[in-house]
């Protein structure tokens, strides 16, 4: 049985909760998107662990870990990670698998991508200035990408560096006025990220393909949202990557086919970090509230989350562009207190009314939405186990974005602890 994690909203719907929870039940875990923009937190008891790059399954003794070839390794953060992981008795080099293939983030990416925001002043993305974006750019540029597999040739990396410092050193002078990029302190620092790594760097389509015929279990943890994909999500307010669960097959080399079970993620509400339009927004007292009471503060940067009504038109999208066979919904807790709750149902666009998410950015800015109100509750359910024992408003909410969004609710979430879960047979 072969699992897919992945966010329907813009991200942070809780992946690396419920990926640990699957994780029991799985031998292998696989990131095939993004980079070190990602934060997903896992919290067991009293330990927290906020991951970035490591497949969130690293917190279980022996799980076998994959970085495929469509994620983006920065492998500061990277052995930053596995060090954070040891110290708490995890060690994951010997079981840790990145593809030779994935692209590398250096300093330069970074540094580029906060000269980028800058400049674009109030137009900005809102980037996390983890360099996401010059890396993708670099890779689809070919000439000037860094691989893990260049950590095999440190003679053809240095040269690599060398043309690459030169290049982008002089775009960066010109354009922002910057000091040149010191391409032997690059390699220093890459002859250190070898040394760590490159015992890890392997062929995972491989790895996966052998896994398979041997029956191992596969869970792939999205990154990101789908509504932050490149292709299919609020250009050019998105990451640069395919973050839907479209980014599978490229970027870990497994058709979809071959995964039994794509389950969709989302919050009970929604939140966004960075710009970009966001139909259900409650730029006020409500969105205040969710915010505290979620703790809807980024994982990554820290910047407060911005927070709305569940938005069904957007998560139908998600889960039709996605091929979702059911939905995990989380932070149903988040929601208790508020007398009334919202969820979109529909969009008025151009005086039409439309249930079909606009593919254009400058669309979405422009719909409003037509809710459905319902009923809140008072009850604290951050105890409950079961469906039948949580307050009938709450079960009402449940069912009303269930037949929104047009897919069986399967998984509740009403903690952030691995425990705190509600399952539902479909
Ligand atoms: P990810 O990026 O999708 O893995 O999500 P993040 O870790 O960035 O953000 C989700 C946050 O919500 C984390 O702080 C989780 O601990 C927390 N969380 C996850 N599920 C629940 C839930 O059901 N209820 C509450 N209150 N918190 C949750
Ligand atoms: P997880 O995996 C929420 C957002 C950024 C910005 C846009 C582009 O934790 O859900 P980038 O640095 O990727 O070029 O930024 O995408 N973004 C995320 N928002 N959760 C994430 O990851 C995100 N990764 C990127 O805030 O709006
Ligand atoms: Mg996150």
């Amino acid at each position: 049985m072969n699992t897919c994690v992945v966010g329907l909203q813009w991200g942070d719907e809780g992946k690396g909760k419920v990926v640990d929870i699957l994780a029991e039940d799985c031998d292998i875990v696989v990131r095939y998107a993004g980079g070190a923009n990602a934060g997903h937190t896992v919290i067991i008891g009293d330990e927290r662990f906020a991951l970035h790059l490591m497949p969130s399954g690293a917190v279980r003794p022996g799980m076998a870990c994959v970085i495929g070839n469509g994620v983006v390794v920065d492998p500061e953060v990277l052995i930053e990670e596995m060090d954070g992981l040891a110290q708490r008795g995890l060690d994951v080099a010997d079981r840790l698998f990145i593809s030779a293939n994935a692209h590398v983030v250096l300093d330069y990416h970074k540094q580029e991508d906060q000269l980028r925001e800058q400049a674009l002043g109030k137009d900005r993305i809102g980037t996390t200035a983890r360099g996401i974006g010059p890396c993708y750019a670099d890779k689809v540029g070919r000439s000037l990408a860094v691989r893990m597999a260049d950590f095999r040739d440190l003679d053809g990396l240095r040269a690599k560096l060398e043309r690459i410092a030169e290049y982008k050193g002089k775009i960066f002078a010109a354009l922002y006025g910057a000091a040149p990029i010191d391409a032997a302190a690059l390699f220093e620092k890459c002859r250190v990220y070898r040394d760590r790594l490159v015992g890890c760097v392997c062929d995972t389509t491989q790895y996966l393909h052998e896994a398979v015929v041997a029956g191992r279990r596969i869970l792939f943890e999205g990154a990101q949202g789908s509504l932050l994909d490149l292709d299919h999500g609020t250009f050019p307010f998105v990451t640069s990557s395919n973050s839907s669960a479209l980014g599978l097959g490229p970027g870990c080399g497994v058709p979809s086919r071959m995964v039994d079970r794509f389950i969709g993620l989302v919050k009970a509400y929604s939140t966004r970090v960075g710009s970009g339009p966001f139909p259900t927004e409650q730029d006020n007292a409500i969105g205040d509230r969710i915010r505290e009471r979620g703790h809807e503060y980024g994982t990554t940067t820290g910047r407060p989350r911005r927070c709305g009504w569940f938005d069904g038109v957007a998560v139908a999208y998600s889960a039709r562009i996605g091929g979702i066979d059911e939905i995990a919904m989380m932070h149903l807790d988040t929601l208790a207190g508020l007398d009334e709750l919202k969820i979109a149902r529909a969009y008025r666009l151009h005086g039409q009314e439309t249930t079909f998410f606009p593919g254009d950015a400058a669309d979405l800015a422009l719909v409003e939405c037509v809710y459905d109100t319902l009923p809140g509750w008072r009850e604290d359910i951050c105890d409950v186990t079961r469906f039948e024992d949580l307050p009938q408003a709450t079960r009402h909410y449940v069912e009303r974005a269930e037949k929104i969004v047009g897919r069986p609710i399967t998984m509740l979430g009403v903690g952030p602890d691995r425990r705190q879960v509600i399952l539902r047979a479909r």
